[in-house]
């Protein structure tokens, strides 16, 4: 059932069910047409009532059938919300919980709204490179007025349902009882004619184009390279400019646009791809979790300080427990500043930040963290150092209790293998600042079980993380691809290329930060420390030593004021460095390399797609769950422009034959072995097949 339909008195009660948020997909839309048809042929029905049943009235078109034959099936959006316009009895929108998209396009073809307070009301199309497409931007300037529309459409944020008054013909007391109130409402009105709808409002704004030109400049300065804010400025433009006929029939055209734009797919693809990231094929959503209702941390350096922070965010008290009092001393400081800076920003009240810090204690012995539902381990990244903690952790934590390692290199299975319930251990691996970034990998042990996954995933959503899983391997899902975009990194640089050209064409593709920029910040003598062992242990791969011999200068990043670049004190700003561009060309010659000019499609491209053909064995191996899941890594924890969706999703949209026929020639050329192209690429290169397909 997709749309119910009862009669109570004189009023028809149409109630969209499509669970979970009533999204407006074919069956749904045919099901509440026949139900308006329905009443309007009943004698005995005066009045319409639409509602939705759970927890929304509607969240919008149906995304999952965009870019589908059924998406523009008869009854269309349109169609729908013209046949309740269009009604000869009045139509009543009976709104609760989320009125989203084209739920509240729905709404404004309405003859009436009513609604509760804390509705939650948005038309978010935008967020997803979208504008709204079924009246939105012509009907919400005419009943809210030009400038509150166009700050709705254009951020995409949702508002209140009391806070938009103008919005509602009644918004009931928030203990009332919405569907017999609002049959009451339509009851009252029923033979009020003529039916008051939208379109035959006119938007009054006095002087709008200074207005709507003001507002396309600030609005095309702050969308980067997003194409749909500025569309929704033009459109909302048109419902003052144009007749409401010709405005519908602008924004079909531009909606239809943008709906083919690879921005927008990437949006929606990352909108998907985030929720999915929490669905496990072989842990069902109703495995039960253990409760989380206190963690200790071991270790407040800078991991275990941000770790614990999301904890206290969360309303979670911590235990941070470290060898020594002045550690201990100085994590806490380090954790109370951080909320200090906080707070002067004006986005925490002192009230709140002594609650958070109220939350939080610390100890020296593992006697008093024993009662903790979760521990996470952050201590130094040496498998003796880990050995000896997980010992103790075995010892003294309770049955059940979750031990977790934010190991960023280590063996997971190892560690566990160091307790006698490898079945209660997981990887968290947070990223830093850990209290800031979004990703949160969730590394399953060969032995973790279902339910200690499951109960790491509601809690990545409890700390407000993307919680991706992944599987145990060197590097697990994000390092062991950065690692393949580095190497390429140094091999340009050998090649003919500078730091700065490098770091250029990766920064205009769209990343956060070029390798070289993000060397600096995260220390180069990190990914030193980590060669130094595989120079032992896999001699075999080769990589530049460029970057040995800038730390060999003692130039280990910013924390040390220099690195690939110069910096100045209170300035983050990059100086190239003339002994360093020095040091690289005179490598060059020291490997008999003549230098060549490289351009920036090819930097591009060797960077991107060592991160790609990485992620395909990753897949292969079965490492992460599915593309999408490589996707949501790249997206939020290391600076992926969010516009081209995600290293797979990008290479998706290149098409696989052409990333494969570029790795081929990369193979031919300096370091060519490091390009043995994955087996996956060739095999969906070969079948016409997608990463994401
Ligand atoms: N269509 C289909 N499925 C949708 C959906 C939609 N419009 N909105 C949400 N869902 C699904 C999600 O995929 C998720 O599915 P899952 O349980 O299988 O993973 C489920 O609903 C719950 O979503 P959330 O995890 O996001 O749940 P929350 O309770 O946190 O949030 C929400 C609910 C506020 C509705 C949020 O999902 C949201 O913001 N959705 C997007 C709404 C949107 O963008 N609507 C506009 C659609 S475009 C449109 O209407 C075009 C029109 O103008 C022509
Ligand atoms: P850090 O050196 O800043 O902090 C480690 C802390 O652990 C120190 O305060 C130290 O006193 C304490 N410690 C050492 N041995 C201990 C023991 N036996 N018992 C209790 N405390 C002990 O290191 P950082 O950067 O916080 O790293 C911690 C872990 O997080 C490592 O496993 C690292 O690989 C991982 N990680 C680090 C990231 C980073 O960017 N720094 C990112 C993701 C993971």
């Amino acid at each position: 059932m997709t749309a119910e339909y009862q009669v109570h008195g004189a009023v028809a009660v149409i109630t969209l069910n499509n669970p979970p948020v009533n999204g407006m997909g074919l069956a749904t839309r045919t099901a509440a047409v026949n139900g308006i048809q329905r009443a309007l042929a009943d004698d005995a029905v005066k009045a319409i009532v639409i509602t939705g049943a759970g927890k929304a009235f509607s969240g919008g078109a149906d995304i999952k059938e965009f870019n589908t034959p059924q998406a523009l099936a008869e009854p269309s959006l349109h169609t729908f919300i013209a046949t309740a316009e269009g009604s000869t009895k009045p139509v009543v929108a009976a709104i609760h919980t989320v009125c989203m998209g084209g739920g509240l396009e729905l709404s404004l073809g309405c003859h009436y709204r009513v609604t509760m307070p804390g509705a939650q009301i948005a038309l978010p199309e935008v967020k997803l490179g979208l504008l709204p497409g079924a009246g939105g931007t012509q009907r919400l300037p005419r009943v809210l007025g030009l400038e509150p529309a166009l700050n709705m459409i254009v951020s995409g944020n949702p508002v209140l349902s009391e806070k938009l008054p103008a919005l509602f013909d009644e918004i009931f007391a928030a203990d009332a009882d919405l569907l017999p109130s609002a049959v009451a409402f339509a009851e009252k009105i029923a033979d009020v004619r003529p039916l008051p709808k939208v379109r035959d409002r006119k938007v009054d704004y006095p002087n709008h184009e200074a207005f709507l030109q003001f507002s396309r400049n600030t609005v095309k300065a702050m969308s980067g390279p997003f194409p749909a804010p500025l569309e929704c400025v033009e459109t909302v433009a048109a419902s003052v400019t144009m007749k409401f006929d010709d405005g519908m029939k602008f924004e079909r055209e531009r909606f239809l646009h943008l709906i083919q734009t690879t921005e927008s797919k990437a949006l929606r693809h990352a909108f998907f791809a985030e929720r999915i990231a929490s669905k496990v094929p072989d842990v069902p959503a109703d495995t039960p979790v253990r409760p989380i209702k206190s963690a200790a941390i071991i270790g407040a350096g800078t991991m275990g300080g941000g770790i614990a922070m999301n904890f206290l965010n969360a309303g979670i008290p911590v235990k941070l427990l470290e060898t020594r009092q002045e550690a201990l001393d100085k994590g806490i400081a380090t954790i109370r500043k951080n909320y200090e800076n906080t707070l002067k920003k004006g986005k925490l009240t002192q009230e709140k930040l002594d609650q958070r810090m109220g939350l939080l204690s610390s100890t020296l012995s593992y006697d008093e963290i024993g009662q903790a539902d979760i521990v996470v381990e952050a201590v130094f990244e040496e498998i003796g150092v880990k050995e000896a903690v997980f010992r103790k952790l075995d010892e003294v934590m309770k049955p059940g209790a979750i031990l977790a390692t934010n190991t960023s290199t280590l063996d997971v299975d190892k560690i566990a293998s160091f307790t006698r319930r490898p079945q209660d251990v997981i990887g968290t691996h947070f990223f830093s600042p850990a209290n800031v970034m979004k990703l949160l990998e969730i590394v399953r042990g060969k032995e973790t079980a279902k339910d200690v996954l499951a109960t790491a995933l509601a809690l990545s959503k409890k700390l407000k993380k993307t919680g991706v899983v992944s599987g145990v391997c060197d590097g697990f899902i994000g390092n062991r691809m950065i690692e393949q975009y580095s190497r390429q990194a140094g091999f340009l640089l050998e090649e003919g290329a500078l730091p700065e050209q490098i770091d250029k064409a990766a920064e205009k593709f769209g990343f956060a930060m070029g390798p070289f920029r993000m060397g600096d910040l995260a220390g180069n003598d990190i990914g030193w420390a980590i060669r130094k062992r595989r120079y032992v242990e896999k001699p075999e791969i080769s990589y530049s030593r460029t970057a040995d011999l800038l730390c060999e200068m003692g130039r280990y990043g910013q924390k040390t004021g220099a690195g690939w670049y110069d910096y100045k004190a209170g300035d983050r700003k990059a100086y190239p460095n003339d002994e360093v561009n020095a040091m690289i060309v005179k490598h060059s010659a020291d490997l008999g390399i003549t230098r060549r000019k490289i351009s920036d499609q090819e930097i591009v491209e060797r960077l991107v797609y060592a991160l790609v053909n990485e992620g395909a064995l990753i897949l292969e191996e079965g490492i992460a769950l599915r593309a999408s899941d490589i996707d949501m890594v790249y997206l939020t924890g290391y600076g992926f422009p969010l516009y081209r969706g995600g290293p797979m999703f990008y290479a998706d949209t290149v098409g696989l034959p052409n990333v494969l026929a570029a790795i081929n020639k990369y193979a031919k050329g300096h370091e060519g072995k490091a390009w043995q192209p994955a087996p996956l690429l060739q095999k969906l290169a070969a079948t016409g097949k997608n990463f994401n397909s």
